[in-house]
């Protein structure tokens, strides 16, 4: 077939569309020149966060989380864990065992958080929580066992303590009223209290990268990163405390969630955002707020691969330039269509492509599905090298805190994108061996991590008070 004259022809063609592809998504191509540069003004912002003086201005709020140590293996018990903040809210009963070899078991359900719940009153939303663990326990028939509970709740919140948790600001596609500036533990109490069917122990809050890392380093112990590229995307680490100015004392690590989806928040990557990225953020929840996080995130990334289809349409590149109500429609390109039209294996992502642009009611020839798998590749990564930029900083960071020429470490990973999309992992990996060739990193993907996350810490937190009550 490749000798058909036929086949020449399309090869040629597809030459052709190619290169107009790509001069039009040029801005979209980032050099690695650029991508080692994002990384060094990133490793600046961490600096600005950690330090006391530049921290109140600092976009990387680079927050205390009150994490100490990692899980050392004796801890056992059974705990619930709430997961508030990716793509499914669940409730879950972790049983932690330590009797020689660790184990960890689990129950868990998933509940739907309505639409007008993530955006409406801040207390109903904690109702509605509240709710959904007591149908939990009801349904496990222990309603009157009183548990430990940690709870995974995934938006930047300033933390004194373990069980006490600000929200500075939500994030993704949260943003119900009267939350912003409270603790989200004594909401959840106030919500559980009013009820009166149960009563539970709210001992822990954290981040989902934290669980993710806790859950990594209980397999792993070289685990002290945990990394989130799913709805949203954020990384933490075990910083010295010595470097960490905003929390009192000197000796040890304590875990520091970078929030890092707040990179460019204060015009750090304007020279590299596309009027794409800025339309996604003027049409957000938050303009101006997570732009990092907009160029990059499972909760952005169709719809910004919809708006460059939308605009080639438009300028005559695309679908003999029609637009059609669904393609013109936000929302309507799913980020999980980008994986499924990467997928490489026997053209099974063209076929998809097609699909989709059919779904789209459009009418596409084969350049039209060859230009959009194109345009999938570009954005995807892009928000894969972004993320190696970043990751590579805190690599670096970690280096230094060590003193280290080489560092051998393991990141602990999870998300939508990072496990769903064909070819993100790999690219990911790739750039950052790139980034810091003096580093081994391992990537250990988390199962469960911020619900088994949440437990570990629970656990981990109960121990150490046993041992100073002892
Ligand atoms: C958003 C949140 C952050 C979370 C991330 C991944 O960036 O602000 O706290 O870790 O999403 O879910």
């Amino acid at each position: 077939i490749a000798s058909h004259p036929l086949a020449y022809y399309c090869a040629e063609l597809h030459h052709d569309q190619v290169q107009k592809v790509d001069k039009y998504l040029y801005h979209l191509r980032l050099s690695d020149q650029n991508i080692m540069d994002v990384s060094m003004r990133f490793r600046r912002e961490m600096d600005r966060g950690l330090c006391r003086d530049t921290n109140p201005t600092a976009a990387i709020k680079m927050l205390p989380t009150f994490v100490r140590s990692t899980p050392d293996g004796t801890e056992h018990g059974d705990f619930l864990a709430l997961d508030l903040g990716g793509t499914n809210f669940r409730v879950l009963l972790v049983k932690v065992s330590a009797n020689g070899k660790q184990k960890v078991e689990m129950e868990n359900q998933i509940y739907a958080i309505p639409e007008d719940l993530m955006r409406g009153h801040g207390s109903e939303l904690f109702d509605h929580i509240a709710e959904c663990l007591a149908n939990f326990l009801s349904k496990l028939g222990i309603k009157d066992k009183k548990l430990p509970l940690g709870f995974t709740f995934s938006f930047p919140c300033q933390q004194t303590k373990l069980d006490e948790s600000i929200l500075v600001s939500w994030t993704k596609g949260f943003k119900a009223s009267g939350v912003e500036g409270k603790d989200v533990v004594g909401m959840l109490r106030a919500a559980i209290k009013k009820r009166g069917d149960f009563d539970i122990d709210i001992v822990a809050v954290i981040n989902d990268t934290v669980g993710t890392m806790m859950t990594c380093g209980y397999d792993d112990h070289h685990c002290e990163i945990g990394l989130i590229v799913g709805t949203g995307t954020n990384a933490c680490y075990m910083e010295e405390m010595r470097n960490l100015q905003t929390v009192e004392g000197d000796e040890g690590r304590m875990c520091v969630n970078l929030e890092w989806g707040a990179f460019g928040d204060d015009g750090a990557l304007d020279d590299l955002r596309t009027s794409f990225d800025r339309e996604i953020d003027a049409c957000s929840l938050n303009p101006g707020k997570q732009l990092f996080e907009k160029m990059i995130s499972g909760m952005y990334m169709g719809e910004l691969v919809r708006l460059i289809l939308v605009k080639m349409a438009k300028d005559g590149l695309l679908f003999q330039g029609n637009t059609t109500p669904e393609l013109l429609n936000t929302g309507q390109f799913q980020t999980s269509f980008v994986s499924a039209i990467e997928n490489e294996k026997d053209n099974e992502g063209l076929l998809k492509a097609e699909q989709v642009l059919l779904g789209l009611g459009l009418e596409p020839s084969p350049e039209d599905c060859m230009a959009t798998q194109q345009v999938c590749q570009v954005v995807s990564t892009r928000a894969a090298h972004l993320c190696a930029a970043t990751l590579a900083a805190v690599l670096r960071q970690i280096r230094d805190n060590k003193a280290a020429e080489r560092l051998r470490t393991t990141v602990g990973v999870d998300g939508s994108v990072y496990k769903n999309h064909p070819q993100f992992a790999r690219r990911l990996h790739k750039m950052v061996r790139a980034l810091v060739p003096d580093c081994d990193v391992r990537f250990l993907r988390s199962e469960d991590g911020s619900g088994k996350g949440a437990a570990m810490v629970t656990a981990v937190a109960q121990r150490l008070a046993k041992q100073h009550a002892e």
